[in-house]
């Protein structure tokens, strides 16, 4: 019997944690099915989709760089991938490409569910206004903090984004310039790319409250924006990795119709990070 082929798409996607994450929750919910990295060429995403839509393929993600390429190429956008603007989940059905974006829902369920705090009312600072800011902070907006506050190193850019997600004169959502922000915040989330390079932040440490978290959506890295927070007070310093596993479970769930349960997978995973 032939198994449904999913896949990840990336450049350079070799070390990748999706396959095992997908296949340990495959295992888990016995299903029978494929999960493969496939290196598409930085000019070549399209052809490289199109071939394995031929090749009937069920779903896949999409991860750095071609989320936006992604988003573009669908025949169907769900609601979050269109407030997003990028795509990491697409669903293949007849030819038909249906694109999703978990990035967001899975930051907001490893906050949830997996650190315990929920954001109903709290001041968050989100850091950041590229393809990662965009894409959690329609989903942090849903929960319902007190303020979200929207900092970026070039501030015209926090502006521009957050006019888009300011729908009623009461919005929790504001925009402030980073270097001179003069509050502190319950929750920090470091959602721009200088973790990557190893780049600290120009963040005033007043930002993290007595007993905050800190989160930088990148993982496997004790990042300079955590060791800041942990100096400055933050309680909680977390990395990105739940983040990982929780849109990958929602991609699952999309495909598969079936929630898997993530914390044994993460244990696995945080265990080899740490
Ligand atoms: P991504 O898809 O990862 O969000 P991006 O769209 O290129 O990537 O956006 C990168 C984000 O990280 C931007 O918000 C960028 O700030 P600018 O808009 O000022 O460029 C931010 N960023 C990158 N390096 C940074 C650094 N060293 N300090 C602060 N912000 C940084």
């Amino acid at each position: 019997m032939k198994h449904d082929r999913y896949a990840v798409f990336g450049n350079p996607v070799a070390h990748s944690l999706s396959p095992r994450i997908h296949a340990a929750f495959a295992a888990q919910a016995e299903q029978d099915m494929t999960y493969e990295a496939i290196h598409a060429p930085r000019d070549g995403f399209a052809a490289f989709l199109r071939r394995f839509v031929a090749e009937d393929g069920r779903g896949a993600n999409v991860t750095v760089p071609f989320k936006e390429e992604a988003f573009r190429l669908c025949d169907i956008l769900t609601p979050r991938a269109r407030d997003a603007g990028a795509v990491n989940t697409l669903s293949l059905e007849e030819g038909v490409i249906q694109g999703d974006n978990t990035d967001g829902v899975g930051l907001v369920h490893d906050i949830e569910h997996n650190l315990g705090w929920s954001l109903q009312g709290k001041r968050i600072l989100l850091i950041g206004a590229g393809g990662a800011a965009r894409g959690v902070l329609p989903p942090l907006l849903g929960q319902r903090p007190a303020r979200l506050m929207l900092t970026n190193r070039t501030p015209e850019k926090a502006e521009i984004l957050a006019e888009e997600f300011v729908r009623a004169t009461d919005s929790p959502l504001t925009t402030g310039a980073l270097e001179s922000l003069s509050e502190s915040f319950d929750i920090v989330i470091n959602a721009t790319s200088a973790s990557l390079a190893n780049a600290p932040i120009p963040l005033p440490n007043r930002v993290f409250a007595p007993d905050s978290l800190a989160y930088d959506i990148m993982y496997g890295r004790h990042t300079p924006f955590l060791e800041q927070a942990g100096k400055a007070g933050a309680s909680v310093l977390s990395d990105g990795l739940g983040m990982l596993v929780e849109q990958a479970a929602e991609s699952f769930y999309i495909w598969r119709g079936l929630r898997p349960v993530t914390r044994p997978v993460l244990e696995t995973l945080r265990a080899e990070y740490r």
